[in-house]
């Protein structure tokens, strides 16, 4: 008799809600075995939940027998038609000028700091706002005008609105951050997540001057130092560095996008098992500067709250050609392997993608890490005008589109982030 050998697909439990009854059987994966977790028709509780994160599960597998099964909870949950390309809905009125430019006003003039680097308790020399769909509101403050304090509030974590300073208080708020990390440092058991928490805010700080200044003297010896701390960071704490060193924004900012990008790509090049030296430097310096030529885009398109003008497209997609040549006539040094990264992340296997229209085994591993990466980190970001994808539907996405990705990078990819612990 000839068994048929059953499949399975990833999950992620973001993906499934508490209490609600699975009427389909989870699995979980250990070393190579897919074993059974739960049968089906049960609810999934907190507890399930807690019992997963506690042996730090993020995907769980489900039978492909079950997918339509799978298919019909996460419709229903999801109010979504058409998982994985569905458009993700409109959420803030702009279709109004006047909030257009409320939103260009905050998103320029504010900066996204980590709730976490804040320290309840501690006082603040520098404004902190709650940053709302188009707007900032005032949260605390050192100038006590409106009876506010600049003590940082005990609930300030649980904060449920995104944290931003003024652009003109982030040498303030370096200094802070500065303090807090001394005080940190002093104290017992110094918490893994408030280290990476001072890297992440650390290194926010200096793509973003890269990106700022990319012709300046010294992008090459700091994006080689933020590099090599990415990659300490990362082969330090293999199994949740992507947890750990993820930025997640309310918006789209360059800056943060480069450094998940980077993070993703040597977390993927340290699963392929390539070395620290050359091949993640190369790979990550590369990942790092993959969106340089977007200083040379109109800040206005490139953060557009909607849908761009075909011409407004073509501009986007020219900062391929501009990050080329700003590395052939700026004073960046990074090693010819690195350019490939920048050069074809937006590739695709198929021939579709640009500049070049490159095909199968035209794109580098390099350009097809990138590729991956870029596209999972586009789709799995907030903007104030669409929802971000959860991860199951950008897994869902870049497996349909077979013929543009590397589908073996791709599985290696999902199991990575996987494996990963949440925060
Ligand atoms: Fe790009």
């Amino acid at each position: 008799m000839i068994m048929k050998k059953t499949k399975y697909f990833p999950v992620m439990t973001d993906d499934l809600k508490v209490n609600t009854i699975l009427d389909f059987d989870i699995f979980m994966q250990t070393n190579n075995n897919i074993v059974l977790f739960r049968k089906g028709n049960h609810p999934f509780t907190e507890e399930t939940l807690d019992n997963l994160a506690e042996h730090k599960v993020r995907t769980i597998f489900i039978s492909e027998d079950e997918k339509e099964k799978f298919e019909k909870y996460y419709r229903t949950l999801h109010d979504s038609t058409n998982i994985g390309v569905s458009m993700k809905g409109c959420e803030a009125p702009f279709d109004n000028p006047e909030n257009i430019e409320k939103y260009y006003k905050s998103h320029f003039n504010y900066y996204p700091i980590e709730k976490s680097n804040l320290l309840p308790g501690s006082k603040v020399d520098f404004n902190v706002y709650k940053k709302l769909d188009i707007d900032v509101e005032l949260y605390f403050s050192p100038h006590n005008e409106n009876d506010l304090s600049d003590i940082v509030p005990e609930d300030v974590h649980s904060s449920p609105f995104p944290i931003v300073i003024h652009n003109d208080e982030i040498p303030l708020y370096k200094e802070y951050i500065k303090n807090i990390s001394v005080e940190y440092a002093k104290k017992d058991g110094y918490p893994l997540e408030s280290q990476y928490s001072i890297i992440r805010e650390n290194s926010k700080f200096i793509i973003k001057d890269i990106l700022n200044d990319p012709r300046s003297g010294e992008v090459t010896q700091k994006a080689s130092e933020l590099v090599e701390t990415l990659i300490s960071s990362i082969l330090d704490n293999q199994t949740n560095f992507y947890s750990l060193l993820k930025i997640t924004t309310h918006d789209y900012y360059t800056y943060t996008h480069s450094l998940n990008v980077c993070s993703m790509s040597i977390g993927l090049g340290t699963q392929l098992k390539l070395k620290r030296d050359p091949d993640l430097i190369e790979l990550g310096l590369g990942a790092l500067l993959h969106d340089v030529g977007k200083c040379s885009i109109e800040p206005r398109i490139l953060n557009k709250p909607g849908k761009l003008t075909e011409d407004e497209y073509k501009n986007v997609q020219n900062h391929v050609l501009a990050s080329k040549e700003l590395l052939e006539d700026s004073n960046i040094q990074i090693p010819q392997k690195s350019t490939i990264t920048i050069m074809q992340h937006h590739e695709k296997l198929s021939g579709n993608g640009y500049p070049n229209k490159l095909r199968g085994n035209q794109v580098h591993l390099y350009g097809r890490i990138g590729a991956i990466v870029d596209f999972y980190d586009a789709l799995t970001t907030e903007r104030p005008y669409k929802k971000a994808y959860s991860p199951f539907e950008a897994f869902q996405l870049l497996s349909e589109v077979k013929e543009d990705y590397d589908q073996q990078l791709i599985k290696k990819f999902i199991v990575m982030l996987g494996t990963q612990g949440s925060r």
